[in-house]
């Protein structure tokens, strides 16, 4: 249940490739000053912040690895597959940045939907994104939505970057459930911590279908999935 196949198929799909294609992409970002200056012209409120902070990156010594990134074209056709409790809101708002400081069109929800396009689902429907010139793809997809190749073909090019972050599973698992026990409790966590009021955690590790709504798929535990 913990590894239910489609997280199999993430790790199979995203593992080896996404934190290095992920700090290539950022690294190779901050090598070049239009970045902070760009983020300027978009009147980005944390921009003189994020200008610092690029420039002292950028004039200080790195280690091989990133002075390689730095050599490497920049990539401007990024899918991010965004998981919950792995540091995805972190890239996602670095990823709207970069978008507004090169100009790139961002696959978003309809305001109307709520600002994610599905936490359960992966098709992509287009009555629920922001209108798009039928002619033309997406740059970045960085809204939470279950990854599916197929589904990511008809608004991506195969030239768009395909990164995920994986983080380690038990620490993972540990973090949705304190998150979805507290901040945003979830009608099957409430009923798996009433059944495991004491050690909610073995509770979960031995019986995860606790911690699920009886009528809903075990993904949509958002802990397992
Ligand atoms: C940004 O891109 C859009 C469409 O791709 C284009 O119409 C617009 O002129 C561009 N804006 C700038 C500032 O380059
Ligand atoms: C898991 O979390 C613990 C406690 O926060 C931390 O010390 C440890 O480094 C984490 N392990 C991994 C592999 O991220």
């Amino acid at each position: 249940m913990l590894f239910s196949d489609i997280r199999r198929t993430w790790m199979v799909f995203f593992a080896a490739g996404s934190m290095i294609l992920l700090c290539g992409l950022l690294f190779v970002d901050m090598g070049k000053i239009g970045f902070p200056t760009a983020l300027k012209l978009a009147s980005v409120p944390t921009s003189n912040y994020l200008s610092a902070r690029l420039s002292k990156i950028e004039n200080s010594e790195l280690p091989n690895f990133y002075q390689n990134c730095l050599k490497q074209p920049e990539a401007h056709q990024i899918v991010f597959a965004k998981i919950h409790k792995a540091a995805s809101s972190t890239v996602q708002n670095i990823l709207l940045h970069f978008a507004l400081a090169r100009n790139l069109s961002v696959l978003l929800p309809a305001l109307s939907k709520g600002p994610i396009l599905s936490q359960t689902e992966s098709k992509i429907q287009p009555e629920k994104i922001i209108e798009y010139p039928v002619d033309k793809s997406f740059d970045i997809l960085c809204s939470h939505v279950l990854y599916d190749t197929n589904e990511v073909r008809k608004y991506f090019t195969n030239k768009a970057v395909r990164v995920a972050i994986i983080r380690e599973p038990m620490n993972q698992t540990l973090s949705a459930l304190r998150y979805y026990a507290t901040s945003f409790p979830s009608d099957g966590t409430k009923a798996g911590l009433k059944k495991h009021p004491n050690n909610p955690i073995n509770g979960f590790l031995s019986h995860p279908d606790h911690f699920c709504s009886s009528d809903k798929d075990p993904r949509v535990s958002f802990i397992n999935n």
